[in-house]
């Protein structure tokens, strides 16, 4: 059974497909329907807050002809310790494919191991590969060529400012070796990326094209792409205050943006925290991409539920 729960999970070659599906879906959007998922029930499994994943699933699945069924696991019986392989036997009795947002990354490895169905990791502690696979669909859009996706990345440089060691930090060190793309990183030196990341590149045999700064400019520079995320994560709000402290150096000002190339995108996976992480001037200007980010996680889920649906079908 195929799953996909972090960036390498799926081929280069898928990941041009995911890209290419994704574009044509966009276009396509309203017009031409695709059933890929007609009759299917697919469970979207949360311990953590959502406005976007939860919501661009269900739209996206129902698009694509599936339904959803939200599930909220306070309510059910893995939050009063059921197995998770119980869990995931049962969960594959009735669904077709379940999207899962939780803590510890080894949750969906266990479940993924136990399951007959496909399962779509929706944010660990560990990784968000959909929300990767999103973004650099919309770098391709704005600075490369969307009929030739993966060469367009390749060699561009991100630079990803703040929480160095959160999960969308590991997953751009990840997914940008995988792309060929320089990930720049700078934030405070106890948030370098530590021997776990590594270890994830090193599984797949991807060099560690990252680089670790404590200095924000000298990450910025000749960047096509500055990059910033929350810097207090979901699991996270005991250490609030010193993470508000210690982060402010790494915050994406004007000054900052006027650093790195003249048409240097502004991303941000949201939610977005202004005067914290970014100035509001920064997320109103002309470089920032944040919204196209955000519907863009919504073609490029489709695709990856239809590469899943259809390897499921085969098997
Ligand atoms: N970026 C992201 O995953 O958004 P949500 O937390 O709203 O799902």
């Amino acid at each position: 059974m195929r799953h996909f729960l972090k960036e390498t999970d799926f081929s280069r070659e898928e990941l041009e497909e995911t890209f290419l599906l994704a574009t044509a879906y966009k276009e396509g959007r309203g017009r031409d329907v695709t059933p890929f998922l007609m009759d299917q029930t697919w469970g979207l499994l949360f311990y953590k807050n959502s406005t976007r994943t939860r919501l661009s699933f269900e739209v996206g699945i129902g698009e694509l002809g599936g339904r959803t069924v939200y599930l909220d696991q306070k309510n059910m019986q893995i939050g009063r310790g059921e197995t998770l392989h119980d869990t995931a036997k049962v969960l594959s009795r009735y669904l077709s494919g379940l999207v899962i947002r939780t803590f510890g990354h080894e949750i969906v490895e266990e479940l993924a191991e136990h399951a007959n169905i496909p399962i779509v990791n929706g944010l660990t502690d560990l990784l968000h590969p959909c929300q990767i696979y999103s973004d650099a669909l919309t770098i391709v859009e704005k600075l490369g060529d969307t009929s030739n996706p993966l060469a367009s990345l390749a060699g561009k440089k991100l630079a990803f400012l703040g929480d160095t060691s959160c999960n969308m930090a590991n997953s751009w060190i990840l997914g940008g070796a995988m792309l060929g793309m320089e990930i720049a990183l700078a934030g405070p030196p106890d948030h370098a990326p530590g021997p776990e990341t590594l270890a994830l590149l090193e599984k797949d045999g991807l060099p560690d094209n990252f680089q670790f700064t404590s200095d924000a400019q000298e990450a910025v520079l000749e960047a096509d792409v500055v990059y910033t995320d929350v810097w207090v994560s979901m699991g996270c709000e005991d250490e609030a205050k010193e993470r508000l402290e210690k982060m402010r150096p790494y915050a994406v000002t004007p000054d900052l943006m006027s650093q790195a190339k003249p048409e240097a995108l502004f991303m941000h996976c949201m939610p977005t925290h202004p005067g914290l992480e970014v100035t509001q001037e920064v997320l109103d200007s002309s470089q920032s991409v944040i919204f196209d980010q955000a519907e863009n996680r919504l073609h490029a889920q489709k695709a990856i539920v239809t590469l899943l649906a259809r390897e499921s079908s085969s098997t």
